[in-house]
């Protein structure tokens, strides 16, 4: 029995918003002493060469990174970097502080093993989010930024939204990432639609002088083709990868009450849909297009699946909040093993394996 197997009924107590909130403060405390790091380091972290990655010209100590969402305004990287993850996505960031939707605007579905969403951009801002990478450093693993503009910006303005928060924030990231894909903020136009797209994607190009990686996120419920096209306006672009995916919208399946709320479904009722998209995307692009994997990693086989599909690095939130700390070490200790299993000496010679 872990120490997180006894916290967590307690937590579960707990509105999941305030549990997030608490489970925060408890990780900013745990990162603001080296001795305390360390031990954090000493207990969680597990180092093996076959999980190293290479991508975007960075070394990822570890395919298992944190996604979008959790650490929003950058207060806990340092410590999700002790707890043993190989990268870190902070974000979305926004250029002005926002209040996000009502509360309550995050359920869990315990029965599903998945949560609900609708927080709707809540976040700091872009500059008490350099102000705090500055403050802090920036952790000993990658770090992307997740970009984003406000809830109340027509489609002129939030190309600008995004330009912004890229020029402030891409000297600090080791990749960025565009998210179209929020389905729980309120947009008057269509955030996905080529044109949109291909606005931003040369914008934030003609400013890149820092180089740093481009990569646009994706939802879980467009149809193949939208899909496709996208890769097509990615590939046009020579943007630098994709993540897949976001949260849906749909509700297939699902057995708990919180059912019936609004907003991003998140967890295992998602991971076999977003495994899908991967696989579509390697497979349309011969793997030669970066993929980084999302939704209802909680396991290494749930990882693995995703590295098969041709994801190279995987992230997860959910799974996080239901596996507690030592989610990373277990993931990435059961990643070797199955790479000892199936005989590949390194996580990049199984990355879509499935698809030969
Ligand atoms: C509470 C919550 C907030 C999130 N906020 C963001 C966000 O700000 N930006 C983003 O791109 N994704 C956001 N996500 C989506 C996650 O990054 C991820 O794509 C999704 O939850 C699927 O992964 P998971 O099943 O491991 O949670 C959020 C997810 C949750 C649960």
């Amino acid at each position: 029995m872990t120490l997180y197997s006894r916290v967590r009924p307690l937590a579960f107590t707990l509105p999941a918003e305030t549990a997030h909130e608490l489970g925060k403060r408890t990780l900013r405390a745990a990162q603001s002493t080296w001795p305390t790091r360390q031990a954090l380091r000493a207990a969680y972290r597990y180092e093996h060469p076959a999980l190293e990655v290479d991508l975007f010209g960075t070394r990822f100590p570890n395919p298992v990174g944190v996604a979008a969402g959790f650490d929003k305004n950058a207060e806990v990287t340092h410590a999700l970097e002790a707890l043993g993850f190989g990268f870190v996505e902070i974000g979305t960031v926004t250029p002005y502080p926002q209040a996000g939707n009502e509360r309550p605007r995050l359920f869990r579905l315990r029965e599903d093993e998945g949560m609900i969403n609708r927080m709707g951009f809540n976040g700091h801002g872009m500059e008490s989010v350099k102000e705090r990478l500055e403050a802090d450093g920036t952790p000993r693993i990658p770090l992307g930024v997740n970009v984003g503009k406000m809830n109340a910006s027509n489609e002129r303005e939030a190309v600008e939204d995004y330009r912004r928060v890229f020029v402030r924030l891409a000297p600090f990231a080791d990749y960025v990432v565009v998210n179209v894909s929020c389905p729980n903020t309120p947009d008057e136009f269509d955030e996905a639609s080529p044109e949109h797209l291909r606005t931003i994607f040369e914008t934030l190009e003609a400013e890149n002088e820092w180089d740093v990686p481009i990569l646009v996120k994706i939802g879980p419920d467009e149809p193949e083709e939208a899909v496709l096209d996208l890769v097509d306006i990615v590939q046009e672009f020579g943007l630098d990868g994709i993540v897949a995916t976001n949260t849906s919208t749909s509700r297939e399946g699902l057995e708990s009450p919180n059912r019936e709320e609004w907003g991003g479904l998140s967890g295992k009722p998602i991971a076999d849909r977003s495994t899908d998209v991967i696989r579509t995307i390697a497979a349309y692009t011969d793997g030669e297009l970066p993929i980084v994997g999302v939704g209802g990693v909680d396991s290494a086989e749930s990882a693995y699946a995703k590295i098969r599909a041709g994801a190279s690095l995987v992230q997860l939130y959910t799974g996080f909040v239901y596996q507690g700390p030592t989610t990373a070490k277990r993931i990435n200790r059961g990643l070797v093993a199955l790479l000892e299993r199936d005989g590949f000496d390194s996580i990049e010679a199984a990355v879509g394996a499935d698809l030969e």
